[in-house]
């Protein structure tokens, strides 16, 4: 399928709250995360109801902070790609297996959740060239990204980060491995 026919891709802001809420109560909110895993030190991601997880991402969202596209078919959300500037994670930042690089200016890639219904059909690859461009428009130079190869029954839960090939493809290259199916991937824009 040509992905790019049927989805069409488009920032969290303000006005598409009640989108990003409508993608993820219904698939049981990722147990509460509301993809504030990255951006919430440990303590409180492990203390933090789910309520409070919400909140933290829609004030975000309500500051005018952009944490993530949205994939819509048909005016309905289908999808979501995290995307930010690599030191708006901090945890992602105490990493030892996704420790920096070098001290390049990087955003990243490092979260994808796509509706049971839209799944299999591509969607990753779409969102990650929306989230591409998206990045190029906010002035990203370098896109780093957390993917994994997933073997055969892989939970799709445990490919949250991506999938390795689907980022080859979009022209990633590794720039480090610490863990052995665990790679950073870079694309120089
Ligand atoms: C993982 C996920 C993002 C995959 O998205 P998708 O749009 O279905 O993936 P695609 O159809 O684009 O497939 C991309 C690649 O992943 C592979 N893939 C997708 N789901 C897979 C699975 N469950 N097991 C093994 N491989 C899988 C595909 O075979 C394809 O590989 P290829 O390009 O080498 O052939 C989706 O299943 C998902 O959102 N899962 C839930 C993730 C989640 O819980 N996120 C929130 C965390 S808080």
């Amino acid at each position: 399928m040509n992905t790019s026919d049927v989805f069409r891709y488009l920032p969290l802001t303000p006005e598409r709250w009640a989108d990003f809420e409508q993608l993820f109560e219904p698939n049981g909110n990722c147990s509460g995360c509301w993809c504030t895993w990255w951006r919430l030190s440990t303590a409180d991601f492990r203390n933090f109801s789910h309520e409070e997880k919400k909140n933290t991402t829609r004030t975000l969202v309500q500051s005018d902070k952009v944490p993530g596209l949205l994939a819509f078919v048909e005016g309905t959300p289908a999808g979501w790609v995290a995307i930010g500037p690599r030191e708006e994670y901090p945890r992602l930042e105490r990493s030892r297996v996704l420790a920096r690089v070098d001290d390049k200016p990087v955003w990243c890639i490092n979260c994808f959740f796509i509706d049971k219904h839209y799944r299999r059909q591509g969607l990753m690859a779409g969102l990650i060239h929306a989230a591409i461009e998206y990045a190029h428009s906010q002035g990203a130079q370098l896109i780093e990204a957390y993917p994994v190869d997933p073997h055969p029954g892989s939970d799709s839960g445990s490919l949250y980060h991506g999938v390795t090939s689907v980022f080859v493809a979009a022209g990633f290259v590794e720039a480090a491995r610490r863990s052995e199916h665990h790679p950073v991937m870079r694309l120089q824009l």
